[in-house]
C-alpha cells in the first residue's frame, strides 16, 4: 500500500469525518508560512485527541510540545467552560504563533502558555501543586519522552490517561539495535510502562498524511 493512498484515506476521512474548521485550518497554513516543521499531529489525528478528553471528560489538560497549536486547539475544546489545558514549548517563536492560534480559535481563555524545556516545565508544576491532570499529551523531543512519562506519573490524577505520539517511528520501535536516540526513548517509554504496575496501556500503529506511526495510550490507576 502506497503513502498516496494513506493520503488519499487521510483526506476522505477529513472531508467526511473531521470537521476541521477556518481557525485549525488557517493554524496549519500560518505555521507553514512562518516556517514551521510539519510535524503537527493530522486533522483525523487530533480529532482523536478531542474525542478522546471528552470521553474521557478531561477538564485539565496537560500538554508537551505545543508547536503551532494544532493538537492544543482541538484538545482546548474539549473542555468545558471551567476547563484548563497547560501546554509547554521550548522555542518561544513557535510559541508566539501558537499564541495567535490558540486565540483566533477562541480558546485562549483556557489555554496556559509556557515556554523553556518541558521537564523544567513539569517539575515546576509539581513544585507548584498545580496537578493533577485527567490526560497529559505527550509529544516534544522524542529521546525525553521515559523522562516525560515518568513525571507525568506524579501529574496526572488516578483514573487519567497519558497519550504519547509517535512511538512507533516506521517500524523502529521493534529494532532494539537501532541507535537512534528517538527510538531508544520510545523503547525506554515501553520498558517503564511494562515495569509499572500502576499502569494499563497499549500501542496503536497508525498509518496515514504523517507516514506510518502509533501512538500508545496509558491508563493510570493509582497516579497523583
Ligand atoms: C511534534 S511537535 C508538537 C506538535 C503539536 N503537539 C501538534 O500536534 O500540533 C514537537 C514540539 O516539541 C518542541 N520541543 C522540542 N524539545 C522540547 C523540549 N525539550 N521541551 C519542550 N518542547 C520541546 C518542539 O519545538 C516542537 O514544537
Amino acid at each position: 500500500m502506497s503513502r498516496e493512498r494513506w493520503n488519499e484515506v487521510d483526506d476522505y476521512i477529513r472531508t467526511m469525518l473531521v470537521g476541521e474548521d477556518d481557525a485549525l485550518r488557517a493554524a496549519v497554513l500560518d505555521s507553514a508560512a512562518a516556517g514551521l516543521p510539519a510535524i503537527a499531529v493530522s486533522p483525523a489525528q487530533g480529532k482523536l485527541l478531542h474525542l478522546i478528553a471528552r470521553v474521557h471528560r478531561a477538564a485539565a489538560i496537560l500538554e508537551l510540545g505545543t508547536l503551532g497549536g494544532y493538537s492544543t486547539i482541538w484538545l482546548a475544546r474539549a473542555l468545558p467552560e471551567d476547563g484548563r489545558l497547560v501546554t509547554l514549548e521550548l522555542d518561544p517563536g513557535y510559541a508566539r504563533l501558537a499564541g495567535a492560534n490558540i486565540e483566533r480559535a477562541g480558546v485562549g481563555e483556557l489555554v496556559q502558555q509556557r515556554v523553556g524545556p518541558a521537564l523544567a516545565g513539569m517539575q515546576a508544576l509539581i513544585a507548584e501543586g498545580a496537578g493533577p491532570f485527567d490526560l497529559i499529551f505527550i509529544d516534544a523531543d522524542k529521546p525525553t519522552t521515559p523522562d516525560y512519562f515518568a513525571c507525568g506519573l506524579q501529574l496526572v490524577r488516578p483514573g487519567g490517561l497519558i497519550i504519547t505520539d509517535n512511538v512507533v517511528r516506521g517500524g523502529a520501535l521493534a529494532d532494539a539495535d537501532s541507535g537512534d536516540p528517538r527510538v531508544e526513548g520510545m523503547r525506554g517509554l515501553h520498558e517503564l510502562i511494562a515495569a509499572e504496575p500502576r499502569v494499563s496501556a497499549t500501542t496503536i500503529q497508525t498509518v496515514g498524511a504523517k507516514g506510518y506511526d502509533g501512538f500508545t495510550l496509558a491508563l493510570v490507576d493509582g497516579g497523583a
